[in-house]
């Protein structure tokens, strides 16, 4: 019964019915970033389709191995970006996308990054990716595109030579003994 405008509060609706969770399965570009401070990990699958001879996001998804605020953040950023072009999908920032949480505490300002640095990483595999990732052809449907998969078999993909997903990884934990 309380509405609360708190960013707390504002997180906590978010998170209690995300939009846009999970693995996309005929997505045709998918980005993952790993945040550089706290280790917490996003992911985001796009759809594109034409539109008025335009190209624009059909729909997107996340999985999130992060804080409640990047889920709040991809939740609302995925919901934001359908209908949007690459570009103006590009030209909006984390804080843009997460607008509706309300002023972000100051730590919290990169969970929203990683969102914005999971969809350009998305667009980039799309747009400058291998040519298995541009599979905006109707043909293409039944076959399996490169972004299925389990994370682990992404990562691995991406680590041979790529296929439509870019990795931003952290440096491994130095174990000198
Ligand atoms: Fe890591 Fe928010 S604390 S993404």
């Amino acid at each position: 019964m309380t509405h609360s405008d708190s960013f707390e509060e504002k997180v906590r609706e978010a998170i209690a019915n995300p939009k846009n969770l999970g693995k996309m399965e005929d997505a045709d570009a998918v980005g993952t970033v790993g945040g550089a401070g706290c280790g917490d990990m996003l992911r985001m699958w796009l759809k594109f389709k034409d539109q008025d001879g335009k190209k624009v996001i059909d729909k997107a998804s996340f999985q999130s191995f992060g804080c409640e605020t990047a889920i709040a953040a991809a939740s609302l950023a995925t919901e934001l970006i359908k209908g949007k072009s690459t570009s103006e999908a590009l030209a909006l920032s984390g804080v843009e996308m997460a607008a509706d949480l309300g002023p972000l505490p100051p730590t919290k300002i990169h969970c929203t990054t990683m969102v914005e640095d999971a969809l350009r990483s998305a667009i980039a595999a799309h747009e400058g990716g291998s040519p298995e990732t541009k599979a905006s052809e109707p043909s293409t449907e039944g076959s399996p595109l490169t972004t299925q998969g389990s994370l682990l078999d992404q990562m691995q993909n991406a680590a041979k030579g790529g296929q439509g997903l870019r990795v931003v990884m952290l440096p491994p934990e130095e174990d000198s003994s």
